[in-house]
């Protein structure tokens, strides 16, 4: 990979034994879902012989799709290592942090994986017993005949989900409930499909088919343009996809769109990591007895892309392996 970022994201100057890591996950670590770089060997070198964290550590990933505690399994599987769900931030954790927001309102979620449910994990409601409800965005156009158009000629067969939930709970009719806002948890399956429902739900105020009404909010966990997947040259991402949802929105509607993107760059995502990391300090957090500060004197980032994981960052090692090399002896050795 491109760079490794051994700087101080964060200018807090305490005593020493204190650093820790952050690795991104597609490009670095995974490829597809093949593990890379010598990813397996560098993590195992994190932990000591009983199997306990030496280093704090943790996935700093704009993907996305499934909850962190399923990930944090399939990462464990792959890696080798055990890995803990609250080391798992992925692009749309911190929509978490939306819920008070939209309590008692319907919302949308669409992405590869199952959008739905990593929102329900977060406390929206899979159940519609009035409370927040979240469905994704399957199961939403499912709800509406001949909202896409060019539906029949799609060969890939998808769960009938509008016979799942809803229809349990009497007298409530999904078209006529208004989305109150919508959420790209990870790169959305069926561009064609989810910009034409999106652009329903945004310019008609959540309610499509209607009339126009003031646009509901729009999140995106992240806004890569390019991402590093299995393929020899990158993929589109979801930054391509706001680009492709943005341009058609603004061409066929009155306003521009409006919409906020998490994931990195952004600063509190490198914050955030810092919070987390800091639960993991090992003794010497403890030793210090200090529970409100955070002593760390280095958080590393082991990035791809320098414009999303280090922006500016400079070329300094090849591999994930060499980057955990170059860490453990300038911090243990220097
Ligand atoms: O879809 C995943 C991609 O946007 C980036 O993932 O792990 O490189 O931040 P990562
Ligand atoms: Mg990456």
């Amino acid at each position: 990979f491109q760079s490794l970022q051994a700087s101080r994201f964060f200018s807090q100057l305490q005593p020493k034994c204190s650093f820790g890591i952050a690795f991104d996950i597609d490009g670095v670590v995974l490829r597809g879902r093949f593990p890379i770089g010598g990813s397996s060997r560098a993590l195992t070198r994190l932990y000591d012989d009983s199997g306990s964290l030496k280093v704090p550590f943790l996935f700093l990933t704009n993907g996305g799709g499934i909850p962190e505690s399923r990930r944090a399994l399939e990462l464990s599987e792959l890696l080798g290592v055990n890995i803990l769900p609250s080391q798992v931030v992925q692009g749309h954790s911190p929509f978490k942090n939306l819920l008070k927001r939209f309590e008692n309102e319907l919302i949308v979620a669409t992405g590869k994986g199952e959008p739905a449910l990593v929102m329900s994990e977060y406390g929206f409601k899979l159940v519609y017993f009035g409370g927040r409800k979240v469905l994704s965005l399957d199961e939403y156009a499912s709800y509406f005949e001949n909202i896409d158009p060019v539906s029949q000629y799609k060969t890939w067969t998808t769960e009938q989900v509008s016979t799942r939930s809803c229809h349990s709970v009497p007298g409530y009719i999904v078209s006529s409930d208004r989305v109150k806002a919508a959420f790209v948890i990870s790169d959305p399956v069926d561009w064609g499909r989810d910009i034409q429902v999106l652009c329903d739900i945004l310019r008609s105020g959540g309610l499509p088919g209607r009339a126009s009404g003031h646009q509901p909010p729009l999140y995106f966990a992240a806004d890569d343009l390019e991402y590093q997947a299995a393929f020899p040259s990158e993929r589109l991402g979801m930054g391509a996809f706001r680009i492709a949802l943005e341009s058609i929105f603004n061409r066929i509607h009155h306003r521009p769109l409006e919409y906020v993107t998490f994931g990195k760059p952004n600063p509190f995502v490198f914050k955030n990591a810092e919070t987390i990391l800091s639960q993991f300090m090992p003794s010497c957090l403890a030793a210090k007895g200090d529970t409100g500060s955070y002593p760390f004197e280095t958080l590393y980032m082991i990035g791809d892309n320098p414009m999303v994981d280090i922006k500016g960052a400079r070329q300094v090692v090849e591999t994930v392996e060499e980057a955990v090399d170059y860490i453990l002896k300038r911090e243990f050795y220097s």
